[in-house]
């Protein structure tokens, strides 16, 4: 990791809908004394999120926002965005929050709003995304870390993870696989982004750091 003493923290708040694993992950890496980025909020649409009462439990700031209680999806938007405002939000991580946000708020978090979604995209956007990569016969899946345009599940890539899907999966085996992926691009995508280290260009993250050229994953493996 690569915070500097003294450098200043960026403010992140987490968006949930449900069980909120992937906050976990995300709370747990930002107590390194050394992460570049601090949980400032967690936020739900659902009152009910398992997440909401894990959060609570942890001494952080929460707020359930019940999307039902607001006219349109509109005014349920420009709410968060003053709540995540006036919290002095920097960075915004979407973890299982599902549910589509207006062009409006994407464009007032332009580049400050990421997500993480369960397949190796540009493939499998949507819902079901396992039932369908094995539907597809694919024989490696994964996870995908990425800045949040208007389009569902479209923008720069900041991070992947691949994982090989096994013939015996079904949709939970395989999802199962890719979550313990997710838990761990996540927090380092995340660490990134609120480094500096991944910056947008174009339509293209530009990240700094180095890849191993040599890793290869064999689905099955090589004969
Ligand atoms: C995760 O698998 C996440 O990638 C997915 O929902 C799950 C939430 O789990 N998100 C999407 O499908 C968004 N398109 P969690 O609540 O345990 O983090």
């Amino acid at each position: 990791m690569t915070q500097l003493t003294g450098t200043p923290k960026r403010r992140v708040a987490i968006l949930i809908s449900g069980r909120g694993s992937n906050m976990k992950s995300l709370v747990e890496a930002a107590r390194a004394p050394n992460y570049p980025a601090e949980v400032a909020m967690v936020v739900s649409n659902r009152p009910d999120a398992l997440g909401l009462e894990w959060a609570k439990a942890q001494g952080l700031p929460t707020l359930a926002m019940d999307h039902t209680h607001y006219e349109d999806r509109a005014h349920f938007d420009c709410q968060l965005s003053s709540v995540l405002q006036s919290a002095k939000i920097e960075l915004v991580a979407l973890a299982g929050f599902m549910r589509l946000l207006t062009e409006s708020f994407v464009a007032a978090w332009h580049d400050k709003l990421i997500n993480i979604h369960p397949s190796l995209l540009p493939a499998f956007k949507g819902l079901n995304t396992h039932q369908r990569a094995l539907d597809a016969g694919v024989r490696v899946s994964g996870c995908t870390v990425h800045f949040v345009r208007t389009e569902m599940d479209v923008g720069p890539i900041i991070q992947q993870a691949a994982v090989p899907v096994l013939p015996s999966d079904s949709a939970e085996d395989l999802a199962a696989r890719v979550l313990a992926a997710e838990h761990k691009i996540y927090p380092s995508a995340l660490a990134l982004v609120a480094s500096g280290q991944a910056v947008v260009d174009g339509d293209q993250v530009r990240s700094t750091p180095q890849v191993n050229q040599q890793q290869t994953l064999f689905s099955p493996p090589l004969q």
